[in-house]
């Protein structure tokens, strides 16, 4: 960048772990020529100061929102908050004049996707969604294999998603574990799974039928309690979590949750948990491309694999996030052609630094970087968003009515 070039007045709302890292001290520390935090908004005052200290910065902080806005104007403002009011943080920030960065999920309803697509017709402003798995290399490998024909058109994915006892129980502790919140994990985490299978098939879903119980987590606990610190099963608990043992978790958490109450260690037996922990859909998209997925979420493991199956041949891959197989950590992609005496082709494909597998930094340089070019379409903006979320929420009804559920059933999807 030029040294005249002006900064992005950027606004963060929401200070929990992602806004702080992600949005906030890494992306300062990296792309620090390209953008300027101009402002910090968080309804818990004592996290958002511990998380501007975390980040090094001086800006203001602030508890309303609509005042940051008409004080600090900013010109982008990225949005960290649950997922349930991600709307309405996104929505005044197109009215008073910005571009958004929503974190995933978009959103958790269908009237707020509408409320969204509405007003960023009606602002003529730009909503990015954090779809980060797109820009993993591994999986821009796997997006040009295809879009190169390498096995003639797709007709069909497996596609299976495993999070381990830390990572998946982790959802179960705090808000996530309510649908009202979160939209259950088939819109919270299947959110990038769904988005994925969208843009890898460059087509929209039309129907699915899915199946989802909570069978391990929740009301199936042997044992619970409020809250791992105060528990009294602490010691015989495979899911106690010393929150004190992260210094960072604990200062951005422990002392802040005296103001709102969100313990970073609620009991992952809570009888209210409402949301499935082992979930399976089926998909049938526009193009006629089925596919079959499942999320699982107590696994000894974390990662995913996903096999696209064509006229011509199929493509595997298999990602693992912490229980790595190969030194150094890589993802195996197989490539078998129909009728080939060859040995497959395999493709190793190592781990890059920074989040998900390299995807943040990745799409931190696409976002902030001037003329990056997009060959793949990574970049995803609110459609993208809306379509992964409806494809979450026709999941979940159908596992709950168990009918299929096609998903112009829940919204026109000709005018998204
Ligand atoms: N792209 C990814 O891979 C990825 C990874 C992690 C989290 N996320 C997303 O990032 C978001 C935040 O996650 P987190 O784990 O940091 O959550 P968190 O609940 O720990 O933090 C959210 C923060 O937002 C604040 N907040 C809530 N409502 C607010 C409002 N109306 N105005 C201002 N502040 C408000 C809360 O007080 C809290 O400090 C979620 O939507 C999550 O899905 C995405």
């Amino acid at each position: 960048m030029s040294g005249t070039q002006k900064k992005l007045r950027y606004a963060l709302v929401g200070t929990g772990n992602r806004g702080t890292t992600m949005w906030g001290r890494e992306l300062l520390a990296g792309w620090g020529d390209y953008v300027e935090l101009v402002a910090i908004c968080d309804l818990n005052l004592m996290r958002a100061e511990r998380a501007r200290q975390m980040m090094g910065s001086g800006a203001p902080l602030y508890r309303d929102f609509a005042q940051l806005l008409v004080e600090q104007k900013p010109e982008l403002v990225i949005v960290c908050t649950r997922d349930s009011n991600h709307d309405e943080i996104i929505v005044a920030a197109m009215e008073a004049g910005a571009d958004v960065i929503s974190e995933k999920p978009l959103t958790t309803t269908t009237d707020k996707i509408a409320r969204i697509r509405e007003a960023e017709r009606r602002t003529g402003r730009r909503v990015d969604v954090s779809f980060n798995y797109r820009f993993a290399p591994t999986a821009a490998k796997m997006k040009e294999l295809i879009d190169a024909g390498t096995i003639g058109d797709v007709t069909s994915v497996d596609f299976h998603w495993y999070l381990d006892n830390r990572h998946g129980a982790d959802y179960f502790r705090r808000w996530h574990g309510f649908t009202a919140e979160s939209g259950s994990l088939f819109v919270h985490k299947a959110t990038h799974h769904f988005d994925l299978l969208n843009w890898y098939l460059d087509s929209d879903p039309v129907e699915v039928k899915a199946f989802g119980d909570l069978v391990h987590y929740g009301k199936n606990g042997p044992f619970r309690g409020e809250r791992c610190r105060t528990c009294p099963h602490a010691g015989e608990c495979p899911y106690f979590f010393d929150l004190a043992a992260d210094p960072f978790l604990d200062a951005l958490y422990e002392e802040p949750s005296a103001v709102d109450g969100y313990v970073r260690d609620a009991c992952v037996f809570r009888e209210e948990i409402d949301i499935p922990d082992t979930m399976v859909a089926a998909i049938k998209y526009k193009s006629g491309v089925k596919v079959s997925y499942s999320l699982n979420t107590y696994m000894p493991m974390e990662g995913h694999h996903i096999a696209f199956n064509g006229h011509k041949g199929r493509i595997e891959m298999r990602q693992y996030e912490k229980q790595t197989w190969t030194t150094p950590p890589a993802d195996e992609i197989v490539v078998m052609r129909s009728f080939d005496e060859h040995e497959p082709e395999r493709i190793w494909m190592p781990h890059q630094p920074g989040g998900h597998f390299g995807g943040d930094n990745r799409m931190r340089d696409m976002i902030f970087k001037p003329g990056s070019n997009d060959p793949l379409r990574q970049r995803a903006g609110s459609r993208a968003g809306a379509m992964s979320v409806l494809t979450g929420l026709a999941a979940l009804k159908s596992s709950r009515s168990g009918g299929s559920v096609r998903l112009q059933e829940l919204m026109d999807i000709k005018a998204l």
